[in-house]
């Protein structure tokens, strides 16, 4: 595939004036596929796509699916300027989400290709005299312009990392480490592997999980504005890509015995730096578990990591089904981070937070308990709640329901109760809908204890006593939840990554918090000393 220069498009653009033109969609009418059925194809197959709410790694197959049509689309220049300016919001969707896919099996350089014709489109988009009215027409026709146009934007800055103006933190990036070996690959599929030389898989930015690319890259973005070298760099960055291995696994079906994770520990452990490691023994390590269940997962992780520093989201593992709490989290070195919301998910709630004074639900919680989901039998909490508030007058909890974001947009508080594992999304979500948190989940470490007052934005109650909670919430005065409504929305940056206060966040929070552990590190002598003869 060539690269289509913006200058050929401008002269090109200009040739094909009018909205009727980007937003007709009958592909047989531009491009001879030779197959009638495809008649319908972008309303049939494309248009409930636009939205792109890609969750994990779920998506991958549509991905694979939308990547063939890419290459059919952009097969010649010609071929894409009848397509794209039949349906150019089709043609966007497809690109776009293609990319993971193109990402994971062909490469980066492959998917930075297909993402600056996206960016060439849009640019010829906002060209158009008329272009506010294609847009219209095309969010008429049911087009998701607002999410394509911004996911342009955002794989934009995931690939393409922008180096800061001033270095804060002297961090040394790990290359990822090498899945391939001299005669097999880790994974009998080598996909992961060239999507992890790369540097970092897109895939691994959706869902829950999605901080284990985030940070690497924000990391490496760090690392450019120091000029660290593994010499002089006061911390060193290992890129930690463990649940993203296992859902690529799991969907990919890579190795049925699942041991994916702690294949890639193990290498990651083998192919660090010797002398840096021993340097500190290990203290200015950072490794990120971004799943609740890690690292204690990963067999014998605990030896090798005793002094790294490590970003994790939970303070211990602990799976309620088979697994009882098991320490892995030190106050004095390791840092809680929130987990991931994706972007889109982050824009919708937003989207929905009200004023106080039209938020007209006390109290709401809505998703699994033991009610809709056979794992959740032991989360007696989950199952409390169901009995102690449902029905009650200005509650609203219960299963899955639509329009959860709304319903959250408009109450005053919002449960974040453990699940299987202490942690919960719940937490986060709540925050950037703008509803006070309030918390069920005894173990529960919040991130940035440090850095943040969560008294005056949100209530840790104790689970043994949520009988009493009903009354409690209903008996705080307006003026009090008015002012930790205040402080809800004026918290909630920190738990956005996307957040656009270029001070308030969670990578500037891990910022702040890892300068602190730098400044009060042990010293270490090293394994062995004596002295120097003659
Ligand atoms: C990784 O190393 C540990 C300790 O040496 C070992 O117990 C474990 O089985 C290894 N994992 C794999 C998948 O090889
Ligand atoms: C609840 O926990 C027990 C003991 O840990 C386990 O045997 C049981 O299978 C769990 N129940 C569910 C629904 O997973």
């Amino acid at each position: 595939m060539s690269r289509l220069g913006l200058h050929s498009w401008i002269w090109w653009s200009q040739l094909l004036p009018g909205v009727s033109l980007w937003t007709q969609c009958a592909l047989n009418e531009v491009l001879d596929l030779g197959h009638e059925e495809l008649d319908r194809f972008w309303q049939d197959y494309v248009l409930d796509w636009s939205s792109l709410h890609i969750d994990s790694g779920a998506s991958l197959e549509d991905a694979r699916f939308f990547m063939k049509w890419t290459y059919i689309l952009t097969q010649t220049e010609e071929v894409l300027k009848s397509v794209a300016s039949d349906c150019l919001f089709g043609v966007l969707t497809v690109l776009l989400q293609s990319l993971p896919a193109i990402d994971y099996e062909k490469g980066r350089s492959e998917a930075l290709e297909v993402l600056e014709i996206t960016e060439d489109l849009v640019a010829i988009l906002d060209e158009q005299p008329d272009s506010s009215e294609i847009r219209s027409v095309a969010s008429a026709a049911g087009w998701d312009v607002e999410a394509l146009l911004r996911t342009a934007k955002l794989y934009g800055r995931v690939l393409r990392p922008r180096r800061p103006e001033t270095c804060r933190l002297k961090v040394y990036v790990y290359p990822a480490p090498k899945t391939r070996t001299a005669t097999r690959s880790l994974l009998h599929d080598g996909n992961y592997l060239n999507a992890m030389s790369a540097g970092m898989p897109l895939q691994c930015l959706f869902g829950m999980y999605g901080t284990e690319l985030l940070f690497h890259q924000w990391f490496l973005q760090e690392a450019a504005a120091c000029e660290s070298t593994p010499e002089d760099a006061d911390l060193f960055y290992v890129p930690s890509y463990f649940k993203c291995i296992e859902v690529l696994n799991y969907f990919d079906h890579f190795d049925s015995e699942e041991t994916e994770a702690s294949k890639l520990f193990n290498k990651t452990l083998k192919e660090l730096d010797a002398g840096s490691w021993q340097r500190r023994g290990g203290a200015d390590h950072i490794f990120l578990f971004s799943w609740g269940r890690h690292p204690c997962r990963i067999p014998a992780w605990r030896e090798p990591l005793q002094s790294v520093i490590q970003l994790q989201v939970e303070d211990h593992c602990e799976d309620l089904n088979y697994q009882s709490p098991e320490a892995s989290f030190s106050r004095w070195k390791d840092l809680i981070i929130p987990g991931h919301v994706d972007q889109w998910r982050v824009e919708a709630l937003r989207k929905a937070n009200r004023p106080m004074k039209s938020r007209d639900v006390l109290v709401a919680f809505h998703g699994r308990s033991a009610e809709n989901t056979e794992s959740y039998g032991n989360v007696t909490i989950r199952t409390k709640i169901m009995r102690y508030l449902q029905g009650l007058p200005g509650v609203s909890v219960g299963g899955f329901v639509e329009e959860y974001h709304k319903l959250m947009g408009r109450s005053r508080f919002c449960l974040a109760p453990r699940g299987i594992t202490p942690w919960t999304i719940h937490l986060f979500v709540a925050m950037l809908a703008g509803c006070i948190p309030v918390i069920l989940s005894d173990d529960l470490e919040a991130p940035f204890q440090d850095l943040l007052d969560w008294s005056s934005f949100s209530i840790k109650w104790p689970t043994e006593r949520v009988q009493d909670l009903y009354e409690y919430l209903k008996s705080l005065p307006v003026d009090l939840v008015s002012e930790m409504k205040t402080a809800v929305d004026r918290n909630s940056c920190w738990f956005d990554y996307y957040s656009p206060e270029p001070n308030c966040g969670p990578f500037t929070a891990v910022n702040l918090l890892l300068q602190k552990r730098v400044a009060q590190r042990p010293s270490f002598a090293g394994h062995f000393w004596a002295p120097l003869v003659g």
